[in-house]
């Protein structure tokens, strides 16, 4: 036994570079959850006041769930669910509690892809296509966006996810800085009264009065979704990044490239709809979710010089970032069955993709299991998986060990005063700030 685990150990995929790996771990969180989600959550939780909340939620608590999930899969060299039963020694306790990993990756695949296949649909309509709609054709564009995400997950770790991640990630880029360009420069068109620097400041300027516990519930849920934490994605990308990176500069880069990303992203969409639209704040509170992104916008485009460009540009862009997110989520179970079921690549993504036609065909034809399944995952158990991480780390794990890791050996190392901050956050602040949360949502919506 110790010996097949010695293999595995040594056998195990691995990103081939430190740009590799960076693109593909930030892919999965850049994703619609920038795009698609920071946005309209902005509009509806009282702009910046959001997203300062958004920021320090970030820092002191997800920051602490990340270390503690990456270092899990790094040092245990597998996937999501052996990652802490491995380095408690085996105890089952934590084999039933990574079930966690196995059921939420699934449950956001079922509707991200829909929205997935979304993108898409609205590329091609952007060319002025006749295309039908209907639960049947929703269907079909999301099992084609499913079918993108088997190619690559069959490719390998490092031919399939990191080959495509370090194409896909940069473009993603380029088009979204050419987009907030775009937005911030349009004038004001005859209809609105409001010009695109008012969007800009009500992206900037906080107003303090509209943080309440609701503002706080959905910054934490965004932060965790934005992030990929909680749903073993960072375990099992973590066990396929090389010890000599630096865990801590990794963590760091993820956080503020996820943070840069989502603001540009804000920048790209809401100043455009202040110039555009007579009454923008109450457009952008009014249209929850997909609205903004998928009605809105497509209304916005066509009165923009250049739209006719930048509106198919603008849903590649979308089609882009969802599809590197949506790698990572079908990865984790992949790894999962590989390693426990001893099957090949190949196979593990066939049976996947079974299981992902099945989930995704209930929410392209039932679009209310979209909503209830997001909710389901992104304030349940995204939170709960990512608390489970940091205590397992900080009151079930050698502190030697997790400090080596966070040091990558003495490569790069971890300080007294430093790591007696980060176990500060891991042990005690990231859990009663998950746990104070939780609570007020329970009091909230009695
Ligand atoms: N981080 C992705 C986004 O912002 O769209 C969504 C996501 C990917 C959530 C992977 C969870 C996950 F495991």
């Amino acid at each position: 036994m110790h010996c097949s685990k010695a293999n595995e150990i040594m056998e195990r995929e691995k990103f081939s570079s430190k740009f590799g790996a960076l693109m593909v771990i930030i892919g999965s969180a850049v994703g619609l959850g920038n795009i698609w989600r920071f946005p309209y959550m902005v509009g509806a939780n009282g702009g910046a006041a959001f997203i300062l909340l958004y920021i320090l939620f970030a820092v002191i608590i997800c920051l602490p769930v990340m270390l503690a999930e990456i270092s899990i899969g790094r040092k245990s060299r597998t996937n999501a669910f052996g990652g802490m039963y491995r380095l408690s020694g085996e105890k089952k306790f934590w084999k039933g509690a990574s079930l966690l990993y196995l059921v939420t990756p699934c449950l956001i695949t079922f509707f991200y892809c829909v929205i997935g296949g979304m993108t898409i649909e609205f590329f091609f309509r952007s060319f002025g296509l006749n295309i039908p709609s209907g639960p049947w054709w929703t269907l079909l564009w999301t099992l084609l966006f499913l079918g993108c995400n088997a190619m690559i997950i069959m490719g390998g770790v490092k031919d399939g996810i990191e080959r495509s991640s370090k194409i896909m990630m940069p473009m993603l880029f380029v088009i979204i800085v050419l987009m907030a360009l775009r937005s911030i420069t349009l004038p004001s068109s005859a209809e609105a009264t409001t010009g695109a620097l008012d969007g800009v400041k009500f992206l900037f300027r906080p107003d303090f009065s509209k943080i309440t516990a609701q503002t706080a519930i959905a910054a934490l849920g965004q932060a965790f979704f934005s992030l990929s934490l909680g749903s073993g994605v960072l375990m099992t990308y973590g066990s396929y990044v090389e010890r000599h990176y630096n865990v801590r500069t990794i963590s760091w880069q993820i956080v503020l490239s996820d943070m840069g990303f989502a603001i540009i992203a804000g920048i790209a969409v809401i100043p455009a709809v202040f110039a555009l639209k007579a009454d923008p704040a109450a457009v952008l509170s009014d249209n929850m979710d997909s609205a903004l992104v998928f009605e809105i916008l497509p209304e916005v485009f066509p009165m923009m010089p250049l739209g006719g460009v930048l509106q198919p540009l603008f849903f590649f862009a979308l089609f882009l970032a969802a599809l590197t997110s949506s790698i990572s989520q079908f990865e984790v179970p992949v790894a999962a069955v590989m390693n426990d079921g001893k099957v090949s690549r190949k196979k593990a993504s066939l049976i996947l993709l079974a299981v992902f036609t099945v989930g995704c065909t209930i929410c392209s034809l039932v679009p209310k299991t979209i909503s209830i399944f997001d909710a389901i995952a992104s304030n349940w158990l995204l939170p709960i998986g990512g608390v489970l991480a940091v205590i397992f780390i900080g009151w079930f794990y050698s502190k030697e060990e997790f400090r080596s890791e966070l040091s990558s050996g003495d490569l790069y190392p971890t300080g007294n005063r430093l790591f007696g901050f980060v176990l500060l956050l891991i042990k005690y602040i990231a859990p009663l700030g998950v746990l104070a949360i939780f609570l007020s949502k329970i009091f909230l919506t009695r």
